[in-house]
């Protein structure tokens, strides 16, 4: 057992020669925890209809490994910001303890959390009290029948009132994220927009990955954001805002509201070159990007090396990120953490 202590050995953020420290940036990380690959929904996009391959019960990590790893990073690669995803990250159970001890660490600012929102009815005023600043939460149509159709029998119904009981816990600010697909963006969209302006939410557009579910389906709903866009330029004004992270913020006026409106377009317009996040599976994997054909079993290394080998591999796994050779990938998000 190897982990380092704070203080101990500098730590890789010091070194000017060593990149794995603070960001290519010059800044700090984000670190996308993904504390399981379970979920209690099945969206087309994501998993397979029938039996899903989950990782063996017994691979994934519980909460003081997860907490551990986590902190490693936060001492040796300048992570000060924790994005807990999944799977679903709420059928994780103790998701609240995970919550409060990563909310303890010494050195992280933020956390917050990308759901389907379908136990936030529950679970929203714990995990805020924990130290949960915000969600972002998928939703992708507001019509009870595309809706269950899309996650395979999921329930409208439950996510909206996760996302009203987020909204009673002050988890704030509300993101929405919506995948656009062509069959059902015309009819998707203006409600979504009546939606989240209504609300005072954001809500970000995400064009449509391949990722090993379903080839012919997602190749055949693809639109690109542009399209989408461009529609709604027609109708009002759509004006870019400064963004960090890999949606493209506009103001858009809708219906007579300003309202933020985010795209991510990995599809069309990649926004590898200035990402430099980090990757944590729920069985201890680091990667440095969803498509990353090379990853470094991070908590598997903590266990069995030294703290220097270790800072050494993922120091070296880090200088050498290149832009993936193309947004597909045969592993689904939700074992790595859409
Ligand atoms: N393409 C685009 N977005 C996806 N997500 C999951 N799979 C895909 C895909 N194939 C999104 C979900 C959610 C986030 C975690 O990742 O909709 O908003
Ligand atoms: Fe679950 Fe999210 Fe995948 Fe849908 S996209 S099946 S909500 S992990």
């Amino acid at each position: 057992m190897a982990y380092q202590r704070p203080g101990q050995g500098g730590g890789l953020s010091n070194r000017s020669t060593d990149s794995s420290g603070p960001s290519p940036k010059g800044g700090t990380r984000v670190l996308r925890l993904s504390v399981t690959d379970r979920c209690d929904l099945r969206c087309r996009y994501c998993l397979p209809a029938g039996a899903v391959p989950f990782a063996p019960q017994a691979e994934l990590l519980g909460t003081a490994a997860l907490v551990n790893a986590v902190a490693w990073l936060v001492r040796q690669c300048a992570v000060d910001r924790l994005k807990i995803t999944g799977g679903e990250p709420l059928t994780f159970r103790g998701i609240v303890e995970l919550v409060e001890r990563a909310a303890a660490l010494p050195g992280i600012r933020e956390i917050s959390m990308t759901t389907n929102g379908t136990r936030l009815a529950e679970l929203a005023a714990a995990l805020r009290g924990a130290g949960l600043a915000r969600v972002n939460v998928s939703l992708d149509t507001l019509d009870e029948r595309r809706f269950a159709e899309l996650t395979r029998g999921g329930d409208l119904r439950r996510t909206l009132a996760g996302i009203a009981a987020a909204r009673a816990a002050g988890l704030a600010p509300i993101k929405l994220n919506s995948v656009l697909r062509r069959s059902a963006w015309r009819k998707d969209v203006p409600a979504l927009l009546d939606f989240a302006a209504g609300e005072g939410f954001e809500i970000r557009f995400i064009e449509l990955m391949r990722t090993g579910t379903e080839v012919a389906w997602a190749d055949a709903e693809l639109v690109v954001a542009g399209e989408v866009r461009s529609s709604l330029e027609r109708t009002g004004r759509l004006q870019p805002l400064p963004s960090v992270g890999p949606a493209r913020r506009t103001l858009a006026s809708w219906r007579g509201r300003d309202m933020v409106v985010g795209w991510i377009t990995p599809v069309s317009e990649a926004f590898c070159g200035t990402c430099d996040r980090l990757r944590l599976d729920a069985r201890g994997v680091l990667r440095r990007c969803l498509m990353d054909p090379e990853s470094v079993p991070l908590v598997e290394m903590l266990r069995s090396g030294t703290s220097e080998a270790v800072r050494e591999t993922v120091g070296r796994y880090l200088a050498a990120k290149v832009p993936p050779a193309a947004m597909d990938t045969p592993r689904p998000m939700r074992g790595i953490g859409g």
